[in-house]
């Protein structure tokens, strides 16, 4: 059956969730208050990196199913569902989730409810959050029917339209049949697909995302944890990883070491949660040591590369590959990539960077660094070079324009110790043994 919907907001969830509705058999009005975005969109122009979703936007744009506009009222008026899909950055002071945006989108949807209708949360909210907004909706419209529903999303940037399409499970936080019922009808084509619909109330339904969020960070910070240990006690942390996550209970994924966790979520969810729970007096002593963890380690990826360049970088060109948080995506937010630059250029290192996506947001957020047309460009008599993003392309490089005894900082493991040694590069990786090609080198395992 198809439902009428309206998504508030266009960002990565608005715009993957309202896309992949219509690619559901749904209709669908995408609605932000931003008119020169919404002209690209009905353009199929889509502002955000992510595989698939241009395709997907222009085949519904066509289909007749998918639509973007400004006018609030009309869309809610003839809508069925509205899911709120707006931001909820962290705000920098406390750590807190900022709900401005949705709070404002909630009192402007109040005022056009005309009939019965059930507004979806979408967007990550602390528990409670749902409640606060069928209060302000109440509050705005006292006549308004409705009911609120809570509805998370567990998309990853890069394989946004992926994950939408092939959830592992769908979670739905509501009040009433009626609202079951309608968020039934939305997915019935993943529940005709054995994917588990799982409806529980508002707060679990909640703090599941933020639990889910928090786990897989907690994963990343472990394994970088080990990771350093590794270093310390010969063990290879590529094994290690692969022993632990043979282990079903385990699980082999998010046991990637890497620079540290980064993105939009990740950094924000933890801060959230541990914020949220500080509040009430539950506080989570291990995602507040994650994020500690986590802020540790980068701060240990500068020491290692320091120590690759025998302690000093004055002077020297450092070539950094790879700005995003991770492959895959052109978004630099919170990614370990910035943090590393600015502390090396504190140090006096003069930066190089390329990244295959993220230049122009890099462009955004960096200052006095050499932006490379091309990798080999961005090597090139470089004094050693940082691989921070684990993009294919950096998978498989010829060191030589490096000349003589290159230096190259692998903090997403990518190449095997032993192929850098026969080549007679430096190699510095994470929880593995570094290759040092002097007279006497390090026993290479
Ligand atoms: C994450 C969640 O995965 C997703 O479910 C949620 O909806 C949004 O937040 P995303 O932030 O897009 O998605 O990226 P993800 O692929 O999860 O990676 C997050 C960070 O963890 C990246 O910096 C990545 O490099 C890092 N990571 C991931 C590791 O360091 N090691 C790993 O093994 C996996």
């Amino acid at each position: 059956m198809t439902i009428q919907i309206a998504v508030i907001g266009t960002g990565y969830v608005g715009l993957v969730s309202g896309t992949c509705f219509a690619e559901l058999g749904h209709s669908v009005i995408c609605i932000d208050n931003n008119p020169e975005k919404i002209a690209q969109l009905k353009l199929a122009q889509i502002p955000i990196y992510e595989p698939e979703l241009a395709e997907m936007v222009n085949k519904n744009i066509q289909a007749g199913r998918l639509n973007f506009d400004t006018q609030l009222q009309k869309t809610v008026e003839k809508s069925q569902v509205l899911f709120i899909a707006v931001g909820t950055p962290t705000d920098p002071g406390t750590g807190q989730a900022d709900l401005s945006y949705l709070k404002i989108a909630a009192r402007e949807i109040a005022q056009f409810i005309n009939d019965y209708k059930v507004i979806v949360v979408k967007s990550t909210v602390p528990v409670g959050t749902c409640h606060l907004v069928k209060t302000i909706i109440q509050q705005e419209n006292p006549n308004a029917q409705f009911d609120i529903v809570s509805n998370p999303e567990f998309l990853r940037e890069g394989l946004a339209v992926y994950d939408f399409m092939n959830p592992d499970r769908i979670i739905v936080g509501t009040e009433t049949e009626s609202a079951k019922a309608m968020m039934n009808q939305i997915y019935q084509v993943f529940d005709k697909r054995g994917i588990p619909i799982l409806f529980t109330d508002l707060e679990s339904s909640e703090l599941i995302k933020y639990a889910a969020n928090c786990f897989l960070a907690t994963k990343i910070a472990f394994i970088n944890e080990i990771a350093n240990l590794c270093e310390k006690t010969n063990a290879n942390i590529v094994e290690v990883s692969e022993g632990l996550g043979l282990d079903k209970r385990i699980g082999a994924v998010y046991l990637k070491p890497s620079p540290g966790f980064g993105g939009s979520c990740f950094p924000k969810d933890t801060l959230a949660l541990a914020h949220a729970a500080r509040e009430i007096l539950s506080p989570l002593s291990i995602v507040e040591s994650v994020i500690l963890s986590n802020e540790r380690h980068k701060a240990y990826m500068i020491e290692k590369i320091l120590a690759a360049c025998y302690g000093a970088v004055r002077g020297k060109t450092l070539t950094v590959l790879g700005v995003a948080f991770k492959a895959n995506t052109d978004d630099v937010r919170e990614s370990s990539a910035l943090i590393i630059i600015e502390a090396l250029q504190k140090q006096g290192a003069n930066i190089i960077v390329y990244d295959p996506a993220a230049m122009e947001n890099a462009a955004k957020v960096l200052s006095n660094v050499v932006f490379a047309k091309d990798v080999y460009q961005a090597m090139r008599g470089s004094d050693a070079v940082v691989i921070a993003t684990e993009w294919p392309e950096f998978c498989d490089l010829n060191f030589d324009c490096m000349g003589d005894n290159a230096t190259v900082v692998d903090l997403r493991n990518l190449y095997d110790p032993k192929a850098m040694y026969a080549q007679g590069i430096r190699y510095f990786s994470i929880g593995r043994k570094p290759v040092i090609t002097s007279k006497k080198p390090l026993c290479v395992d």
